[in-house]
């Protein structure tokens, strides 16, 4: 699920930075691109910021340290990040007024996917640029800045310092947060950089994980997401535990807790390592949640031969059906690539009908986008973009429909909500999610953030649900 996150907090201390001891506080600003997994990594890169003493500026023009946390995932973020970058290079004519002022220049950084696919290449196109930091490099923020302080020239690290600890990550949420279980991706999906931005598979140990949900657990918070590219590949590799297995494990662990993580999430499936044995678990385990990313990606066979994703529709369609089967109330919600080289109209047919077939709870669709080191970018892309902008507007429209009718089917039924934040539109109410992962807003106030309620749905939208509180449950 991708999203462009950005991150700007009302803090802000007009101090001198002294990015070594941590004596002397600054200001940093973080802007994420792309998935959960980089998120995540800005909590991490946050949490080394402020134990040198920073605290968030309000604007990046008030930051002392501004780090851009990129996807490479389509062409277009790449775009986003190099205007980004042009309209930050003005910061660098205030670096002689900040010397005069005794301050050190400000520090621009890009870290991230695209950080670990260009390395040196991002200095040499964009010079305002102090540092670059790959994905497996997060753990390495300090020592860079110190270097910079000591007056070393532009830093580059895209070496691989993978640390699963995440003890003193800047969580930006108190009732739910994200555990990484691992890093990288074995797959090679013809049209994906992930394999090769993120490097190949590395596991965190069972024991790991669970420690740090535990944790998480008797500090209150009530929702946890498992991630990783492909969670459903995970094992540990001195237990043998498998994904499946750790699901169990958790939900033992977390079983008696009365205010503690309630349920346990996980992102990404991938279809081809989906087991019967997961569905089981999802289906007896309390503190899982009944909800399921499951990225389809199209639903003709022969693109997804193209694609390299080792199923088929039958296989796809299977899954579904077990899972349907054996999770009441599973909700289900997919990703899907339109336009992808030589894709016909029978094919993109194929995935329409697809659609409807599995009659999903929620999706994300992007056109496809030619990327480095792919397979697919030697196919040949000769679908016109007008092409590919119609396939993903009918796509949308045909999801949408699906979309509303689901959610009306809500109306009148009482749902148990774990609230989560006021609601995007005014703070008079709260929003929150089901197990199944429906969006649902009602009048409520702060007090109920990290409740478990139930509320009684009076009315749907295209993309939530609305109700009025009966109950709180825990
Ligand atoms: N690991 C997940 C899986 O197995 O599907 C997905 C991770 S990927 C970072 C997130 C989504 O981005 C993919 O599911 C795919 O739909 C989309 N995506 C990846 N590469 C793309 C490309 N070259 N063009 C368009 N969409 C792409
Ligand atoms: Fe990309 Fe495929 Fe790996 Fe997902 S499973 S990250 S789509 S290569
Ligand atoms: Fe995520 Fe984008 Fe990287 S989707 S793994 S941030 S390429």
């Amino acid at each position: 699920m991708l999203e462009d996150n950005s991150r700007c907090s009302p803090q802000y201390t007009d101090s001198l930075p002294d990015f070594g001891t941590g004596k002397k506080r600054g200001t940093f600003w973080i802007h994420t691109y792309g998935c959960q997994m980089n998120v995540h990594d800005s909590e991490i890169y946050s949490g080394q910021l402020r134990r040198l003493g920073l605290v968030p500026a309000e604007t990046p023009e008030q930051a002392d340290v501004i780090l851009l946390n990129t996807c490479s995932v389509r062409e277009k973020a790449e775009e986003k990040l190099f205007s980004e970058l042009g309209r930050l290079r003005r910061l660098r004519e205030l670096d002689e007024a900040r010397r005069q002022a005794g301050k050190e220049p400000v520090r621009i950084g890009v870290t991230g996917c695209i950080a670990q696919q260009r390395g040196e290449q991002i200095i040499e196109r964009e010079s305002s640029v102090d540092f670059v930091l790959g994905t497996r490099a997060i753990r390495a923020l300090p020592s860079v800045l110190d270097a910079l302080a000591d007056g070393q020239e532009a830093q580059v690290v895209t070496e691989d310092f993978i640390d699963f600890d995440a003890s003193d990550a800047d969580r930006l949420d108190r009732v739910r947060a994200f555990v990484t279980i691992m890093e990288g991706c074995n797959n090679y999906c013809s049209f994906c950089i992930v394999p090769t931005t993120r490097g190949l598979e590395v596991y965190r140990t069972g024991d790991e994980i669970i420690d740090e949900v535990r944790g998480l657990s008797i500090r209150g918070y009530r929702e946890v997401t498992l991630l990783g590219q492909n969670v459903n590949s995970w094992t540990d590799k001195s237990t043998g535990l498998d994904f499946p297995g750790l699901l169990r494990r958790l939900d033992e662990e977390l079983a008696g807790d009365i205010a503690g993580v309630e349920r346990v999430r996980f992102l990404t499936s991938h279809p081809k390592d989906l087991s019967p044995a997961l569905i089981e678990e999802m289906g007896r385990c309390s503190k899982i949640a009944k909800h399921l990313h499951l990225p389809v990606q199209s639903g003709s066979d022969r693109i997804l031969q193209e694609m390299n994703r080792h199923y088929t529709r039958r296989d796809y369609l299977q899954i579904v059906e077990r899972l349907r089967g054996t999770v009441e109330g599973v909700g289900l919600s997919t990703d899907l690539i339109v336009g992808f080289p030589g894709e016909t109209d029978k094919d993109f047919e194929a995935t329409l009908e697809l659609i409807r077939e599995v009659d999903y709870d929620s999706f994300y669709s992007f056109e496809y986008s030619p990327r480095p080191d792919t397979a697919a970018l030697s196919y040949d892309d000769t679908l016109p973009p007008e092409i590919k902008r119609q396939r993903l507007v009918e796509l949308q429209e045909l999801q949408r429909d699906i979309q509303a009718r689901k959610n009306r089917e809500w109306e009148g039924q009482t749902v148990e909500v774990l609230v989560d934040s006021f609601s995007r539109k005014t703070r008079d109410d709260v929003s929150g999610r089901t197990s199944s992962n429906q969006i649902v807003n009602f009048t409520g106030d702060r007090k109920l953030i990290g409740i478990l309620v139930d509320v009684e749905i009076t009315r749907s939208g295209a993309h939530s649900l609305y109700g009025e509180i009966r109950s709180h449950s825990r």
